[in-house]
């Protein structure tokens, strides 16, 4: 996979050959001969973290299939006016599931050398969206129609976050329209 050389699908940028901030292998022989020990150690590393990757990922957008299903059952319970959504319990399990994604998520995108990617950053956006309206539509808004109201917005928000990172564009859904 070349994540880290020319690739410029997921970054929007191409890096041209050897990155920039590493020094040619050359010129580092020539500095620190025991550089050449350090060589299959290092690509030892390299290997490692290419097969960590997709585990990474699929780790990722399986957490994220708990977490909006999850929250989808929660939302649709509140409206039909079950308590169990917000008990101790099924919140900490949520909290959980969430902070695993985002731990995936994080480290993705340091495997990305955390490249400034406008989908990404577009994404963020959505999540943000998502998780406000998310509260909203779960315990903040006062009445039945604030709570339906921000439950659609959240799952359309959230549509926005998986179709943007399907398509690795920040228009998402909204890409063919424009
Ligand atoms: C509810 C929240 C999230 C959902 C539903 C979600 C969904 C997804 C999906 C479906 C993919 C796979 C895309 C593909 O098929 O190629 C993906 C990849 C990815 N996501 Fe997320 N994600 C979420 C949150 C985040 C967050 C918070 C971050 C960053 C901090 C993030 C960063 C990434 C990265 C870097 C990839 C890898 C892209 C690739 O290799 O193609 N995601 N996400």
């Amino acid at each position: 996979m070349a994540l880290f050389g020319s690739d410029t699908r997921l970054t929007g940028f191409s890096r041209g050959g050897s990155p920039p901030h590493r020094p040619k292998a050359a010129l580092r022989t020539a500095i620190y001969p025991g550089w050449t020990l350090l060589q299959p150690a290092l690509r030892l590393r390299q290997d490692a973290d290419m097969e960590l990757y997709p585990v990474l990922k699929h780790t990722h957008m399986a957490l994220a299939a708990v977490s909006v299903a999850g929250f989808t059952l929660r939302g649709l319970a509140v409206l039909a006016g079950a308590r169990w959504p917000m008990k101790a319990g099924v919140r900490q399990a949520s909290m959980v599931v969430d902070t695993l994604l985002l731990a995936a998520a994080l480290g993705l995108w340091a495997q990305l050398a955390w490249a400034p990617m406008g989908w990404l950053h577009a994404k963020l956006g959505f999540l943000v969206a998502y998780i406000v309206l998310g509260v909203l539509a779960l315990r903040r808004a006062r009445s039945w129609l604030g709570k339906a109201l921000s439950f659609l917005l959240a799952l359309l928000c959230v549509a926005q976050v998986f179709w943007i990172a399907r398509l690795h564009h920040p228009l998402g859904l909204l890409k063919g329209v424009f």
